[in-house]
């Protein structure tokens, strides 16, 4: 990191409070408007208009939130709703921007408190309104209660995204202890005939996609684990209307930028209005704040577009390429990378490392990384984690032979890490057994043999920062893969008071992203993949201060399929790693050619992780080339953007994906057929966002296309006439690259 970054990140964190908001400086707001004759704030920003006001009651309603509008149509006056009925108070059901839990309201809060007096009623007002080169600030305030919430609007003016975050300041002379604390709510109008669109999953099963209408009640999509996880991501769209699809469609969406405990509750109220409110779980949830304190939220994002889903994740994709990524607005493109894991398990050793980095090298890899099993007694899941040293049974002289070995070969050089985690029998639990999260005097419940430290001491935040910090310094390291493989269980804190010890479900997360930023900072070459047992830690709060993720441990190349396809609606293909591991594979024990666990892997970040020492020389070419050919297109696939053209999900038996370059000189499409259909032939694939009237050329990569197709074509010839491949038989493959002629604009 270059000293100008460091010094805007470090303003932006000033400016943010530590809860790590945002990890990078953000390119300049989009303009946001205050119209002091209707009180009213609106946001142009992309294709998009946002608008909200202060109504007469003080209450900041949502007014407006849809396509573009134009500069002079009025956003309308905020107004205070009429009383149905005595079950419906006025502003009971008001659309507002962040609401407190007191008088009549009964939609779900943002903000609920109890004071130390027994008083819980929080009524919150507008009080005034700042913008600046940061981008709006609005303070909302209960004036009794001496209590500020300062609400923050920041726009992208490319995309038309925008985050929203709060800050709760307690400036009265009792302790405020806030229950339930929410980034921002979104509000869309009143309609019957909304779906919502949400990721599932579990382990080695990740980023299903699913859909239900929304009725009135609620949703709840959350994580009570401690961290993201992968039984939902924090990521939804709601659609509008019974047409709506890849490119056709009001869709709105947004992502939480939390890895701890998270929550976003959807609630369609009986006027049918729904609302979405997003930010710290609110089960177990408890955040005391002294007179004088004030606690950060995270970011919640959400951006709107009519040009279907397809168009949200493209929207999606470019944000966080350009203000969400440590390196964005041009993060380094992810080179090709080898991982010994499923070919050597905890059983590394010099020798073998060098004879794998050798090979890996002489297939074109670019990155060598050893996995788990090179530090402390670790030759299995049972013990070691917590001892960052060098296991010198397996490496006698150190990492620097090999590190110095990989380095020759021309590769940057990775290591695995899992700094949040202790085995019992490791030496830093037996010197520190109470440096885990944990009840005094009740079980200490185990996942994969291994405890969570409580990052949210700060003598275990300063051990975890200095074992990462010695190895990076000590050793000459490229990258981390930075694991964390179980959830949170009995998560108490002795040490502190009872009434302070749920405060660990912020401030371990703070200190996990401090850990992240102090490391970056002092480490500027060093890169970082966040895996969680696979993707169990992917969200815009960990993308912030990492390069890559890791989306799964499945690596069967047809489950894949639909793991990638699932990822890529929330998530872009520049962080999504993928390698190429055995066959068959161990996850479902499926046969599958090199060809297309090659194809499927190049969907986004390429990597080897089989054992490449089995290989044949006739494997070893095949390797070769598809390494070779990836180098030629990794940045229309990892940076360009995406359309996903036949879904694999519901075990579909087809899927492509087409990657479009930047600057539109180049188009990828990866075609897949899982199982062969009678005689059938493949559906012809119809192209997206080609220039209609620049000529392409296309050339494969692997597979055929029909007989008669012609060389070069126009981009209308390609999206309208459409190419036909030859797939047929189960598992088969094609990648087919179109160029832009020279000279055709
Ligand atoms: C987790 C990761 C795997 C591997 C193992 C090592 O399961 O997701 O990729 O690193 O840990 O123990």
């Amino acid at each position: 990191m270059n000293q100008t970054k460091t010094s805007m990140a470090a303003a932006i964190l000033a400016l943010l409070g530590t809860s790590g908001l945002a990890a990078k400086p953000a390119t300049p707001t989009a303009p946001i408007h205050y119209d002091a004759d209707h009180k009213t704030f609106r946001i142009d920003a992309g294709k998009i208009t946002y608008a909200f006001g202060v109504n007469d009651d003080g209450i900041l309603q949502t007014l407006y939130w849809g396509s573009r509008l134009a500069p002079d149509d009025a956003v309308g006056n905020a107004t205070p709703p009429k009383s149905r009925s005595a079950f419906d108070a006025i502003g009971a059901n008001t659309p507002q921007e962040y609401a407190g839990w007191g008088g009549p309201i009964t939609v779900m809060p943002d903000l609920k408190a109890h004071f130390a007096d027994g008083n819980r009623d929080l009524i919150l007002r507008y009080q005034n309104y700042k913008i600046d080169d940061g981008g709006l600030q609005v303070t909302l305030g209960d004036k009794a209660a001496k209590v500020s919430v300062i609400l923050r609007y920041v726009a992208d003016p490319a995309t038309g995204i925008i985050g929203r975050s709060a800050r709760i300041e307690n400036h009265a002379t009792q302790v405020m202890t806030l229950d339930r604390v929410a980034a921002a709510s979104w509000n869309l109008p009143a309609a019957t005939d909304y779906s919502l669109r949400y990721l599932t999953g579990t382990w080695a099963a990740e980023w299903h996609v699913r859909t239900r209408p929304l009725t009135p009640g609620a949703t709840d999509l959350e994580s009570r684990r401690g961290s993201t996880g992968d039984e939902n991501n924090p990521w939804f769209a709601i659609e509008r209307g019974g047409h709506w699809n890849e490119s056709q469609g009001h869709v709105w969406f947004g992502a939480l930028g939390w890895s701890g405990s998270w929550n976003i509750h959807i609630d369609q109220d009986v006027l049918n209005q729904v609302r979405i409110t997003g930010g710290f779980n609110p089960f177990d949830f408890s955040y005391r704040l002294q007179p004088g304190e004030g606690l950060d939220t995270p970011v919640f994002y959400a951006g709107y577009t009519d040009d279907g889903i397809g168009e949200a994740s493209r929207l999606m994709h470019r944000f966080e390429i350009a203000r969400i990524l440590p390196e964005g607005p041009k993060p380094k493109l992810r080179p090709v990378l080898y991982n010994s894991w499923e070919a050597t398990e905890f059983k590394v050793n010099e020798p073998e490392q060098e004879r794998l980095a050798e090979k890996a090298a002489s297939l074109g890899v670019e990155r060598f990384v050893i996995d788990d099993g090179w530090f402390g007694a670790r030759n299995s899941d049972k013990a070691g984690l917590g001892d960052w040293v060098v296991n010198r049974e397996k490496f006698p002289n150190g990492l620097k032979p090999l590190i110095d070995k990989v380095h020759g070969l021309k590769m940057s050089f990775g290591l695995w890490v899992e700094p949040e985690m202790v085995n019992p029998d490791s030496d830093l639990y037996r010197q520190h057994p109470d440096w885990v999260l944990n009840f005094q005097d009740r079980q200490r419940s185990l996942g994969r043999n291994q405890m969570v430290l409580n990052l949210a001491r700060q003598d275990v935040r300063d051990y975890v920062f200095n074992a990462l910090d010695k190895l990076l310094t000590e050793n000459d390291i490229q990258f981390l893969k930075w694991d964390y493989n179980r959830n949170w269980s009995e998560p108490g804190w002795p040490q502190v008071a009872p009434e302070e010890q749920q405060k660990v479900y912020v401030t371990y997360v703070q200190n996990l992203y401090d850990i992240m930023r102090r490391l970056r900072e002092r480490h500027p070459g060093v890169e970082i993949e966040s895996c969680s047992g696979g993707g169990g830690r992917v969200d815009l709060g960990i993308m912030g201060l990492t390069d890559e993720v890791w989306p799964s441990d499945n690596t069967d190349p047809s489950d894949r399929l639909s793991i990638q396809d699932g990822f890529s609606y929330a998530y872009t293909p520049a962080v999504m790693m993928a390698w190429v591991t055995g066959s068959p594979n161990w996850v479902n024990k499926r046969n599958s050619s090199l060809d297309f666990r090659f194809l499927s892997s190049m969907q986004g970040g390429l990597g080897i992780g089989a054992n490449i020492l089995e290989w044949t020389p006739a494997e070893d070419a095949t390797a070769r080339s598809y390494v070779e050919a990836y180098k030629g297109i990794r940045a229309t696939v990892q940076q360009g953007l995406l359309y996903r053209l036949l879904s694999p999900q519901e075990r579909a038996p087809y899927s492509a994906t087409e990657s479009v370059a930047a600057d539109g000189s180049q188009a990828v499409l990866f075609a897949f057929l899982r199982q062969g259909q009678e005689a059938q032939a493949y559906p012809t694939i119809h192209l997206q966002g080609l220039d209609a009237s620049s000529r392409y050329r296309y050339r494969t990569i692997h597979g055929t296309v029909a007989p008669g197709t012609p060389a070069v074509a126009s981009g209308a010839y390609w999206m309208s006439h459409g190419i036909d491949l030859g797939l047929r038989s189960d598992f088969d493959a094609a990648a087919v690259v179109f160029d832009r002629v020279n000279g055709d604009r």
